[in-house]
C-alpha cells in the first residue's frame, strides 16, 4: 500500500488552512455607508481617510491611493523623472510588474543577482552594475523581508540615485525598526487578492517628500494639481484613483493587521526552528535588522539532493496532495519571461538609449538556483494557522522524506 497521498495513500491533513480573504459584518458595513453615501469615487473621505492612516502605519508622511501596486510602481518612478534612456537596478526574483513597470516608463531594467539566503538584491552587486546612465534602484521586499536598507542607502547616496521600494509584498515590515517604503524616496504596496490586506485589487505610494508626493499625486490623477483647476493637466498622467468601495474595506482591514501580523511572526519562527531540523531544507536567514516582517510568503530553500533528486515542482505537488499548499514559486528569473520580446524594439533598442539590451545572455547563478532548483513557499493565509497546522507542515515533509522510493 502507497504511504503518500499523491500515490493513493492517506493525505497528513484534510482540512484546509484559514480561508483568505478574512472579513466581518465590518467591511460590509463599511461597504454600505459608501454605496449610500453616493461618493463612489471623488469626493469620498475613505479614500483620503485611508491614505493618511496607512502612510501613518508605514511612518511615512504622504500616501497616495491607487489602482493596484503596478500603477504604485509606475507613477513612483514617474514622479522621481526616470524615463527614456534611463537604467533602474532590480533584481529578477520578484513578480513581473517590477521589471513592467520600468519598462512601460521607457527605462532599462537592470537585472542584479540576489542573496543566497534571503533572494533580496544583493547590495554587493549593486554598485558593479552602476552606469553613467542609471537614475534608480528598485529593491523588492520579498515575501515581505526588507532588503539591506543601510547597504543600498549608502550606495544611492553616494551616486545620487532614488530608491524605489517595490514593498507590494510588505505592509509593515521593518527594517531596523523604521516600517518600509519611505526608508528610500518612495514606496509602492498592493493590496490585489492574495495580499495581508486586501481589498480584491488596489495599491498605495507613500513617500516622506512633499514634492514627491505632490507629482505621484498629479500622475495619478491625469495629471492635475493639488486644489488646481480641474480640467488643467500639468504631467503626464492617468486616471489611477482608488474607489471609496476598496478604501472603506482597506480601512477595516487595516485596523485587524497588527494582530494576524504578529500571528503570522510566531509561526514563522516556530517552523524556522522545526524545518531547519530536516536535513534538505532550510528557512531564510534571520537577521535581527528585521524588526518586522509580513510574511506575505514563507519562503525556503530546499535541496532537491537530500529527497532523493526529487525537484521542487514534483515536491510542491506531493506536498498538496497531502494537504499542504506549497508552491514552487517564481519558476523562472524575470529576463528568461516571453514578454521581454514586446520590449525588443523599444526600450531595449531605443537609439535615444544608445545601447542595445540583450538578455539572453545573462545568467545570474543565485537567481537561476533559487527559480530552478531551490526555492519554494508556503501563502500567508497558511501562517494564520494554530501550531497543530504548522505541526502538519512539517509531519508532511517529513513523510515524503521518508517514503521518497514511492517519488523516485
Ligand atoms: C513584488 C510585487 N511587485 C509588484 C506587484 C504588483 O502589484 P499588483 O498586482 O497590485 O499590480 C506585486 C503583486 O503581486 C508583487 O508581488
Amino acid at each position: 500500500m502507497p504511504k503518500l497521498a499523491i500515490r493513493g495513500g492517506k493525505p497528513v491533513r484534510d482540512r484546509p488552512y484559514p480561508k483568505w480573504p478574512i472579513f466581518d459584518e465590518r467591511e460590509l458595513e463599511a461597504l454600505k455607508e459608501v454605496l449610500y453615501s453616493g461618493l463612489w469615487g471623488i469626493g469620498g473621505s475613505k479614500k483620503p481617510e485611508f491614505e493618511k492612516k496607512f502612510a501613518e502605519y508605514q511612518h511615512a508622511k504622504y500616501g497616495v491611493a491607487v489602482t493596484n501596486g503596478t500603477a504604485a510602481l509606475m507613477i513612483a518612478l514617474k514622479a522621481c523623472g526616470v524615463g527614456c534612456g534611463d537604467e533602474v537596478i532590480i533584481p529578477p526574483y520578484t513578480f513581473m510588474a517590477t521589471a513592467t513597470a520600468v519598462l512601460d516608463v521607457n527605462a532599462i531594467p537592470v537585472f542584479v543577482d540576489i542573496e543566497p539566503d534571503t533572494y533580496n538584491i544583493d547590495p554587493k552587486k549593486v554598485e558593479e552594475a552602476i552606469t553613467d546612465k542609471t537614475k534608480a534602484i528598485i529593491p523588492v521586499h520579498i515575501g515581505g523581508r526588507p532588503a539591506d536598507m543601510d547597504a543600498l542607502t549608502r550606495i544611492a547616496d553616494k551616486y545620487g540615485l532614488s530608491i524605489i521600494e517595490d514593498a507590494c509584498q510588505a505592509w509593515g515590515s521593518e527594517w531596523r525598526g523604521q516600517r518600509v517604503g519611505a526608508i528610500g524616496a518612495l514606496g509602492a504596496f498592493s493590496f490585489q487578492s492574495s495580499k495581508n490586506i486586501t481589498s480584491g485589487e488596489g495599491g498605495i505610494i507613500v513617500t516622506n517628500d512633499e514634492e514627491l508626493y505632490q507629482k505621484a499625486w498629479s500622475l495619478h490623477n491625469c495629471g492635475r494639481k493639488l486644489k488646481g483647476e480641474w480640467y488643467m493637466h500639468y504631467l503626464p498622467g492617468g486616471n489611477f484613483r482608488m474607489t471609496e468601495f476598496q478604501a472603506a474595506i482597506l480601512l477595516v482591514q487595516l485596523s485587524r493587521y497588527d494582530e494576524y501580523l504578529k500571528r503570522r511572526m510566531e509561526n514563522a519562527a516556530y517552523l524556522d526552528a522545526k524545518l531547519s531540523k530536516i536535513d534538505g531544507l532550510r528557512p531564510m536567514r534571520r537577521d535581527e535588522r528585521v524588526t518586522r516582517c509580513s510574511y506575505h510568503l514563507y519562503i525556503m530553500r530546499y535541496d532537491p539532493e537530500a529527497f532523493g533528486g526529487l525537484p521542487k515542482n514534483k515536491l510542491a505537488e506531493a506536498m498538496r496532495a497531502e494537504g499542504i499548499p506549497l508552491s514552487p514559486g517564481y519558476s523562472r528569473p524575470l529576463y528568461r519571461e516571453p514578454y521581454l520580446s514586446y520590449y525588443a524594439k523599444c526600450p531595449l533598442s531605443c537609439p535615444y538609449y544608445g545601447k542595445k539590451v540583450d538578455y539572453s545572455k545573462l545568467k545570474l547563478p543565485v537567481t537561476e538556483r533559487a527559480c530552478y532548483v531551490e526555492g519554494v513557499w508556503l501563502p500567508q493565509y497558511v501562517l494564520l494557522g494554530s501550531k497543530d497546522d504548522m505541526d502538519d507542515i512539517v509531519a508532511a515533509f517529513e513523510k515524503i522524506k521518508d517514503n521518497i522510493n514511492e517519488l523516485t
